[in-house]
């Protein structure tokens, strides 16, 4: 016997055909930052390339990405003025609701619009849910979350991903939707979400830092899987119609456990720290972006993303990276 495996690997035709993994643009989704405002962009010193948009540069750059195939986006506002109770994520002048109908007024269909729910962008102390003294509040926070969704849904939002944490947030976003009449809506549950040291340029793009203390009461532990998976499990029994592992590419054994015991879609995060590191040192010429994002995006799809959220979407696309 003389087994050589290499034999498939000897010209770049057998090895596109033998591929295991495919990707595309149908599988990618772009975060977008949303400004309170009609115009404006503003670049954000650590994530080179991604900037925070009035809706009038967000309705342009989205339809200008669908010619790139690039058909959903996910849209974090940021919210003009804070309180304690977050109260701008629910408002109908808030930067997330006004987002929603304007692109659905220019795009109609063409688009699949995902809007994360969280309180963090929108209190003034930073924090995920409501504060009293050092707890955050889950319970109390449940409703506030729910308002939100459905004030998303009705601006035209197809997908809802609560990104808070808190417990029992999945069914209280469920039962104020439908009892909303917007029970066709889909529900995207940040399940395994990690207190990760990888969202450090996220919260300088969407001001969303907490003032004082962190969120590992709210948000896993990295050294826990089997916790993760409970989390995602749970979010399953109380209605998510997909889950999402976050950060990715520490995780990529998450991921690839959660996919491997639910029966519904899982989307990972590529988040705006491993995106940072890249664009870091690929400014300094250390590494090729290139051929290290067409690795990364399909390493994560490999470990079984259904969907990949990532900031390097449009540029991957636009490049011809994949
Ligand atoms: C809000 C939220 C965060 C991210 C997505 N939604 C930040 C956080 O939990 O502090 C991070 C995304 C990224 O780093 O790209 N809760």
């Amino acid at each position: 016997m003389n087994i050589r495996p290499r034999r498939l690997r000897r010209t770049s035709l057998l090895r596109e055909s033998l591929a295991e993994t495919q990707l595309s643009a149908a599988q990618l989704v772009q975060p977008h930052f949303v400004l309170n405002a009609d115009t404006g962009r503003e670049p954000i010193a650590s994530m080179p390339g991604i900037e925070r948009v009035g809706i009038r540069p967000l309705v342009e750059r989205i339809e200008r990405d669908l010619e790139l195939g690039l058909r959903t986006v996910l849209l974090f506002g940021l919210a003009d003025s804070k309180d304690a109770r977050g109260s701008q994520a629910a408002d109908e002048h808030g930067p997330v609701v006004r987002a929603v109908r304007a692109i659905r007024e220019r795009l109609g269909e063409r688009v699949t619009i995902v809007t994360d729910v969280c309180l963090c962008g929108y209190t003034d102390h930073g924090h995920c849910g409501l504060v009293r003294g050092s707890q955050v509040l889950n319970d109390e926070t449940l409703p506030l979350l729910s308002a939100a969704a459905v004030a998303y849904a009705k601006a035209g939002a197809d997908v809802i991903a609560p990104s808070d944490m808190m417990d029992g947030r999945v069914a209280a976003l469920r039962t104020g939707l439908d009892a909303a009449g917007y029970s066709d809506r889909a529900l995207l549950s940040y399940s395994t979400k990690f207190a990760s040291a990888f969202y450090g340029p996220f919260r300088e793009a969407a001001h969303s830092a907490p003032q004082q203390g962190d969120r590992r009461s709210y948000q896993l532990d990295h050294r826990n899987a089997r916790e993760a998976l409970r989390e995602s499990l749970l979010d399953v029994d109380e209605g998510a119609d997909m889950l999402m592992v976050k950060p990715a590419l520490a995780y990529l054994d998450v991921l690839r456990s959660i996919k491997e015991r639910a029966l519904v879609p899982v989307a990972a995060y590529n988040v705006s720290g491993e995106y940072s590191m890249v664009k870091a040192s690929a400014e300094r010429g250390w590494i090729d972006e290139r051929a290290v994002v067409r690795e990364i995006l399909h390493s994560i799809r490999r470990a079984g993303a259904d969907w990949i959220i990532s900031y390097h979407a449009r540029e991957a696309l636009q490049g011809g990276w994949l």
